[in-house]
């Protein structure tokens, strides 16, 4: 039996969610069903609400540091779910990953510099290195047989000539749903060792692994890689803790660590958000059980949205996800304009998806839908989609 309820629609209407309350602002229509940004529908087991109501009683929040319990419970959780061993020493707590990538740029690379990426990617990645005035070069994923690999020559080809400093990684991968393997892994990362390219592996969607594989954090290749490295992960992810901003940064190097700190603090940046650590220790602590029913329930949207599009929609290909709860959909079967795409997506289906273009120019033709929503309200985005995509092929035929 079920311990936890993921069905029920919880109204987010009037909470200043930015999924739910700004179709207006961002988007010009307030009558969108949102399945765009990473952040979901679901409320939090009891005893992490509780942990949190018990704090916000004390009514005194002051500057607050992570103490024995948090590392215990940080360290607890990565140890057990993804084999990660650390010292506290190593952690390093801060209001986000995205703020944690941008201070790694800032660290570990100079003005003018080159940074790889690998589109079709999390957009904040160029936009981080592009607003620090750092040079994006791309390793394009391929895409082959309705799934995506790593062209590893170009990557190596593309270190070289533009003398990268700095690989961002994304692992799992953001939007393809790719779970790296640790062969995968170790290749990146001997090319990224013989040149000396510094790697920031943004591990955020860790916790979203379907059945059949397995997360392999890049710590775990060993020393050789982790010289210069940083691990971005953070529960905020994983419990949907988005809005109260802690991120754990793991940096095993001394002398990166240092480095790093030093940017954090001339950021000014010193104290994390004391609800936000109780959040995310109390998660830790009590949610093994949530997130493991969790992906059952989210492998479901994912095997309702195969079945509806094989049956309904076959013009439109499911890229199968071996993580993340965000669904990478190729539309080039419906039409090869993406103004057109979004036209179909927004007027007529009434979604808010996040359409590809923002992940690369290349993928101008996929959108990304988040699934991390409740059945009922999976089931309305396909109904949706499958009237709007029924309309447009009657208006564009012939
Ligand atoms: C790959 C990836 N990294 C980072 C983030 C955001 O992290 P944060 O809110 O801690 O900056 C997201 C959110 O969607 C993400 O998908």
């Amino acid at each position: 039996m079920a311990k936890y309820n993921f069905d029920k629609i919880i109204n987010r209407k009037n909470t200043d969610s930015i999924k739910w309350d700004f179709g207006l602002q961002r988007k010009g229509r307030d009558d969108l069903l949102p399945l765009w940004v990473a952040d979901m529908d679901f409320r939090l087991p009891d005893e992490v609400v509780k942990d949190i109501e018990t704090r916000a009683h004390h009514g005194i929040f002051g500057y607050t540091d992570p103490g024995n319990k948090y590392y215990d419970a940080v360290r607890g959780w990565y140890g057990k779910r993804h084999g990660v061993h650390f010292e506290n020493d190593w952690l390093i707590v801060t209001p986000g990953v995205v703020y944690s990538i941008a201070l790694a740029i800032r660290a570990f690379t100079k003005p003018g510099d080159s940074v790889i990426i690998q589109q079709p990617v999390y957009y904040p990645f160029m936009e981080t290195i592009k607003l620090n005035g750092r040079n994006v070069v791309n390793n394009q994923l391929v895409y082959k047989d309705g799934h995506y690999e790593i062209d590893f020559e170009d990557f190596e080809k593309k270190i070289i000539e533009n003398d990268v400093k700095m690989f961002i990684l994304c692992s799992p991968h953001n939007p393809v749903g790719r779970v790296w393997t640790k062969e995968e892994l170790v290749r990146l990362g001997d090319i990224c060792v013989a040149h000396d390219v510094y790697v920031v592996a943004d591990e955020i969607h860790s916790d979203f692994v379907y059945s059949g594989y397995k997360h392999t954090s890049y710590i775990t290749l060993g020393e050789k890689y982790t010289k210069r490295f940083i691990l971005g992960t953070s529960a905020s992810k994983s419990f949907n803790l988005a809005g109260l901003q802690v991120a754990n940064i793991i940096i095993p190097d001394d002398e990166a660590r240092a480095a790093y700190r030093k940017e954090n603090a001339a950021s000014g940046y010193s104290q994390p958000n004391a609800l936000g650590m109780v959040a995310t220790m109390s998660a830790y602590n009590n949610g093994e059980e949530w997130i493991d029913e969790l992906l059952n329930y989210l492998e479901g949207n994912t095997n309702y949205i195969r079945s509806f599009l094989k049956e309904n929609l076959p013009e439109i290909h499911l890229i199968e996800p071996e993580g993340t709860y965000l669904l990478w959909l190729d539309f080039s079967g419906i039409t090869t304009d993406h103004k057109k795409l979004e036209e179909l997506i927004v007027d007529k289906a009434k979604l808010w998806l996040d359409p590809g273009i923002i992940f690369g120019r290349q993928t101008a033709l996929f959108e990304r839908i988040n699934i991390a929503t409740p059945r009922k309200i999976i089931e309305q985005a396909m109904d949706q989609l499958y009237n709007a995509v029924k309309e447009f092929q009657e208006e564009n035929r012939g």
